[in-house]
């Protein structure tokens, strides 16, 4: 699967990427408001092992490489049995991590609604949730940016180095669906 936006190109990971991902992976600025991390580089490959998996029918997450210039910068992920939080399967969770010096420049709103528009117009998705931490000012954005709204407020939903974090739980109903569906 590749998706091309105005500046990313959103593709299948592959064995190749484990330096470029490990980079990220491994940096404890992008892991601190996220259930997983700092990698080790076994974990790094474990993660693009499992990537690899996912192209094995039938596909319940989709996990592609959000690269810009060929070089992966981060990670976009829509998750279906995966997810604790999408209620069967025409729910999907989205996720996503860039690299630190890629923040601010609105690449994971941009590939954020890219994968908003596989699950609505490609994989008949009828409602995407995420979640985040309330602190985690950026990804809020990236939320609202795209169109999400904040539904519910999950007391210690992840446990993050060893504490129980609260989460928000963001909501968007696909647009191809009647209002009263
Ligand atoms: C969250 C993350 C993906 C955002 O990536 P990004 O490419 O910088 O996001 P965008 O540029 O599309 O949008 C970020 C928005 O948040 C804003 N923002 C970022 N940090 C902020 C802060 N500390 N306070 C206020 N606003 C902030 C930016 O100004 C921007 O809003 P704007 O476009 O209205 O100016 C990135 O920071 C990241 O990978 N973080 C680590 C992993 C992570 O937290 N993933 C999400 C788990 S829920």
């Amino acid at each position: 699967m590749e998706i091309s936006t105005k500046r990313l190109v959103l593709r299948e990971f592959w064995e190749g990427d484990l330096d470029a991902v490990h980079a990220f992976a491994a940096d404890p600025t992008v892991c601190a408001f996220v259930e997983w991390g700092p990698n080790t580089i076994e974990e790094t490959a474990a993660f693009l092992r499992q990537c690899g998996k996912q192209l094995l029918e039938p596909r319940e997450t989709i996990t592609l490489a959000v690269t810009r210039d060929s070089t992966p910068i981060g990670s976009i992920a829509l998750m279906r049995a995966e997810s604790d939080v999408a209620r069967g399967p025409e729910e999907a969770e989205i996720g996503y991590v860039l690299r630190a010096d890629a923040w601010g420049y609105g690449y994971a709103a941009e590939a954020a609604a890219a994968m908003l528009e596989l699950a609505w117009n490609v994989l008949g998705i009828s409602r995407v949730v995420a979640t985040c931490r309330p602190e985690n000012t950026g990804s809020v954005r990236v939320l609202e940016k795209v169109g999400m709204r904040c539904v519910d407020y999950l007391p210690g939903h992840k446990r993050i180095d060893g504490v129980d974090r609260d989460s928000l739980l963001f909501a968007m109903r696909s647009p191809l669906r009647s209002p009263h569906a």
